[in-house]
């Protein structure tokens, strides 16, 4: 029976995924250039805690983040991303639900993230996934925001969330998506 879904596999990141995301995340981001905060430490040294998505072996989402060495209880989510024609299909959701296992594994109970305030849909993203908007030292469009982070000159809507449940964790690495 032809159902219209693709199966969308999500794996641990490699090292080799380095160039491939290198390649796609200006057109994700909207023609932001990101590449240039794209470091390669993520595929080499945060291997336990990066996916990627794939479908017919092309990459149609990654997820790249960190267990905080300040705060061990703690993970972190630095890049989200999913391919335009597959987003608003709950797959950034399960590149979270990956994250949220791979955090809880490693003894987090918190988890965090923070986006540009003029990214609407990270924000919509973030806020329905469950995390809260800290609050901050400033606002903008009404959204507190931290000023002056990550860097001078930049300000950073900053999420967290709990990952106090089992149902945070995702059973296996195949989902069965309806939007690739
Ligand atoms: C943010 C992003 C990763 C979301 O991925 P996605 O696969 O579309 O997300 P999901 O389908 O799992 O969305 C889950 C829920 O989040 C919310 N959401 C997702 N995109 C949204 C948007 N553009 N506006 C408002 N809410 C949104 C919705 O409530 C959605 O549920 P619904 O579709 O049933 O309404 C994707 O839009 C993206 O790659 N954007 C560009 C890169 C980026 O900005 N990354 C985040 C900062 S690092």
């Amino acid at each position: 029976m032809t159902t219209g879904l693709s199966r969308v596999t999500i794996r641990g990141v490699e090292q080799t995924d380095y160039e491939r995301v290198l390649a796609l995340i200006d057109d994700w981001w909207g023609g932001r250039i990101m590449s240039t905060r794209l470091s390669r430490v993520f595929f080499e040294h945060f291997g336990p805690t990066g996916f990627v998505a794939e479908t017919d072996g092309e990459l149609v989402g990654f997820l790249l983040g960190f267990v905080s060495q300040t705060y061990p209880g703690e993970a972190y989510v630095h890049f989200v991303g999913v391919r335009p024609d597959c987003r608003r299909g709950e797959l950034g959701t399960a590149l979270y639900e990956r994250f949220f296992g791979a955090a809880y594994a490693q003894y987090c109970s918190v988890v965090r993230a923070s986006t540009s305030p003029l990214n609407k849909a990270s924000v919509g993203f973030h806020r329905a996934l469950g995390f809260a908007i800290e609050p901050g030292n400033d606002e903008i469009d009404g959204v507190p925001v931290r000023r002056d982070y990550p860097v001078p000159g930049e300000s950073r809507v900053q999420f967290v969330r709990s990952v106090a449940a089992r149902r945070d964790l995702a059973p296996t690495g195949l989902h069965d998506l309806l939007a690739c």
